[in-house]
């Protein structure tokens, strides 16, 4: 992350101001003069909502965002967006720090400063000569925000930006190790405990999907164990994450078809950088909840060894899965880690993964497909997490017949299903691992943008971590 935040008190008279107001009217008007105030009311009648005053010694950059009838979660999302535009207009005036004034309530602050933060982000590594944005320093001027708050919201923004690098950054700088190094380096800043097994411990396990998957690739598999558990953890039984850390997907022998379908699958490891960087949040901000997250990864790639179409592989759980297409790999590895997440007894597992192009042609990049048995408490108040930080989820049916399309001539279950129903097919599958109240996400749509989104920006938007952390912190699990 590139900025910094802080609670600040009364401003300088020379920094540059961001003033923002839910309200035309309802802004600081000492902060201007009589034709400086004509000029504002004259802007906002013609429904321009940022109106930038040079002052001569500083900038003034004037936000209203109209809020008027929209409900809770529309506003906010305004609001994100709003601070996106604020920090592009510093960036072009080239400022490097401004001070945020604003009579606006805490949760709409937090949005803004969200939308500011995010939409200044930039992933520079791999630029001789970066443009980097100017601004580096957000001084929040307003008492109806507290530093604990701010210190939540610097710490959210930051794990998404550790997201979004994860996926940006190429196969050839992160392969399975790498990802797994990553991890360990996050829980060690951030304070959970993280185990790597290695290819050796992985085979005495037996984790035969994830094993099949890697047959194909020079680079040896990981399966990374991170846990949260805290002495003051709310929950008896702990809520495990997994995420699908396939660090490149070519599709394996079934190579990907459609041209240009492989470009950006570097990005095949989102679901793993939501889980890992949630837990880098929920640990950094000490969340009273016990929570696990379980990371397969390899690459999947048609080396000689590869595994192919026709083979039949006995999973973790013993189960034997016909293998119809290479490239329905993320179900493969990941069926393996469901299957070891029994051990915990879980009150619910959240498995994150870009697990089918069906789920991204079905609703875009505009939410998260999901679908489940989680209890129906749990399920709206996933919603409720979800609408608030506006990662809206589309739940998808998830009815028992489904499961004939996965069924095989010759095993317990193959590893496709039909022309239809493709994201359901999968997550059905998925089920068969589970024993314990499970909800799948299908980020295949929103994980990777390829056009800029507002604060969401281009390229990895690490769609996921804000949700989760949201749902943890609220105790959304239990279905008491
Ligand atoms: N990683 C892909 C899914 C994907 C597609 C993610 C587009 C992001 C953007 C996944 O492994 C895959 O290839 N799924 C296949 C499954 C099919 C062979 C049953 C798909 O969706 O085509
Ligand atoms: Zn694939
Ligand atoms: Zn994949």
């Amino acid at each position: 992350m590139n900025t910094t935040i802080r609670k600040a008190a009364a401003p300088g008279k020379s920094a540059p101001l961001a003033v923002f107001t839910t309200r035309e009217q309802d802004f600081d008007h000492s902060l201007f003069s009589k034709n400086e105030i004509d000029f504002i009311k004259s802007e906002f009648k013609k429904k321009n909502k940022t109106v930038v005053v040079n002052q001569y010694h500083r900038h003034v950059i004037l936000q209203w965002s109209d809020i008027t009838g929209k409900s809770e979660h529309i506003a906010l999302e305004t609001i994100r967006k709003a601070g996106d535009q604020i920090t592009s207009i510093l960036n072009r005036l080239k400022l490097s720090e401004v001070n945020l004034v604003s009579n606006a309530d805490d949760q709409q602050i937090l949005a803004l400063i969200e939308g500011m933060v995010l939409g200044n982000y930039q992933f520079l590594k791999y630029k001789s000569a970066p443009e980097k944005n100017s601004l580096t320093k957000i001084n929040v001027v307003s008492k109806n925000v507290n530093d604990k708050q701010i210190a939540e919201i610097a710490s959210v923004c930051e794990s998404v930006c550790m997201a979004r690098d994860l996926v940006n950054e190429p196969v050839i700088s992160l392969n399975a190790t790498g990802l797994a190094k990553a991890f360990q380096s996050m829980g060690k800043k951030a304070g959970f405990s993280v185990k790597v097994f290695d290819k050796a411990k992985i085979k005495s396990m037996k984790m035969g999907g994830l094993l099949a998957v890697n047959l194909g690739s020079i680079d040896p598999p990981t399966f990374t164990v991170m846990e949260w558990k805290p002495r003051n953890a709310v929950n008896k039984k702990p809520v495990v994450l997994v995420g699908k850390g396939v660090v490149y997907d070519t599709g394996g022998l079934s190579l990907k078809p459609t041209p240009g379908s492989m470009d950006y699958m570097k990005s095949d490891m989102a679901g793993a950088a939501v889980v890992g960087c949630s837990m880098y949040a929920i640990a950094q901000q000490k969340l009273p909840v016990h929570v696990v997250a379980l990371v397969p990864a390899t690459d999947n790639r048609p080396d000689g060894n590869a595994y192919t179409p026709g083979d039949v592989i006995t999973m973790m759980s013993g189960l034997k899965v016909e293998v119809l297409n290479t490239d329905a790999e993320g179900r493969m590895i990941l069926a393996d880690a469901l299957h070891y997440a029994k051990q915990y007894k879980p009150e619910l597992v959240m498995e994150f993964s870009t697990l089918t192009g069906a789920a991204a042609v079905a609703i875009g990049q505009y939410g998260i497909v999901c679908m489940g048995t989680a209890d129906e408490k749990v399920k709206s108040r996933m919603h409720d997490s979800a609408n608030r930080v506006y990662e809206r989820l589309a739940e998808f049916p998830f009815w028992d017949e489904y499961d004939d399309l996965i069924k095989s001539d010759i095993a317990d279950i193959k590893n496709i299903g039909g022309p239809t129903a493709g994201a359901i097919t999968a997550g059905r599958f998925l089920k068969k691992f589970t024993d314990y109240p499970y909800m799948h996400f299908d980020i295949a749509g929103p994980s990777f943008i390829k056009s800029t989104d507002s604060y969401r920006g281009k390229n990895g938007s690490g769609t996921g971590v804000r949700f989760v952390f949201d749902f943890i912190k609220n105790k959304g699990f239990s279905a008491k």
